[in-house]
């Protein structure tokens, strides 16, 4: 599949079949993580396999109520926790280089995209889930200071691949030369 294809048949998984993930097949998805872009080459991601079932079931119980990825927390393999050390990206001799100051959601938000496409690739589904307490995920977790846990990433064998959620049309979200507002 070409990566246009890829790009537009990736889906978010949340029904697993129970399988393990080959090392290697995993180690494949952490290499994509490795070769995302980012501001200036800090890389600041560090990544977590969390595997220990124990484990799995306590961050499960840190998702909002209602998340629809609650029950794939506990089905899959390995959840990758994704983190990023923090005044980094977008940092220049220890002060913020714009407006923006901290970039690390913005190249977190690469590497995740990296992890699905490569999952993706290798037949394998994910799901980002972003809505749970950080906080308390950070505690079980053992991030030290200077470091966020930004999401959590599921990845096992899709059990089904649902239909894809509608999209914008290019319309609604292209301009040309200046940002329109009017309709
Ligand atoms: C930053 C981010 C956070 C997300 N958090 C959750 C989540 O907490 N629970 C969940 O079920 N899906 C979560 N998703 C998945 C989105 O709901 C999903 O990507 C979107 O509905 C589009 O569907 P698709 O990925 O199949 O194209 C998240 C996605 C992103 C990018």
């Amino acid at each position: 599949m070409n990566p246009l294809e890829m790009m537009k048949s990736r889906r978010s998984i949340r029904q697993f079949e129970e399988r393990e993930i080959a090392d290697e097949t995993l180690n494949q998805i952490l290499e994509a993580a490795r070769w995302a872009p980012s501001w200036a080459n800090t890389q600041c991601w560090e990544v977590i396999l969390v595997k220990n079932p124990g484990l799995k079931l306590k961050l499960q119980q840190l998702l909002t109520d209602n998340n629809p990825a609650a029950r794939a927390m506990t089905r899959v393999p390995v959840i990758i926790a994704l983190c990023g050390k923090l005044e980094t990206s977008g940092f220049y001799k220890g002060s913020a280089y714009t407006k923006f100051k901290d970039w690390f959601m913005y190249d977190l938000g690469i590497v995740t995209q990296n992890i699905s496409l490569a999952a993706h690739a290798l037949g394998l589904g994910s799901v980002v889930v972003g809505a749970f307490d950080h906080d308390k995920a950070r505690g079980i977790l053992n991030i030290p200071d200077g470091y966020e846990l930004v999401s959590l990433i599921p990845i096992g064998y899709p059990h089904k691949i649902p239909a894809p959620p509608k999209r914008k049309e290019l319309a609604d979200f292209t301009h040309l030369d200046r940002f329109r507002t009017d309709p």
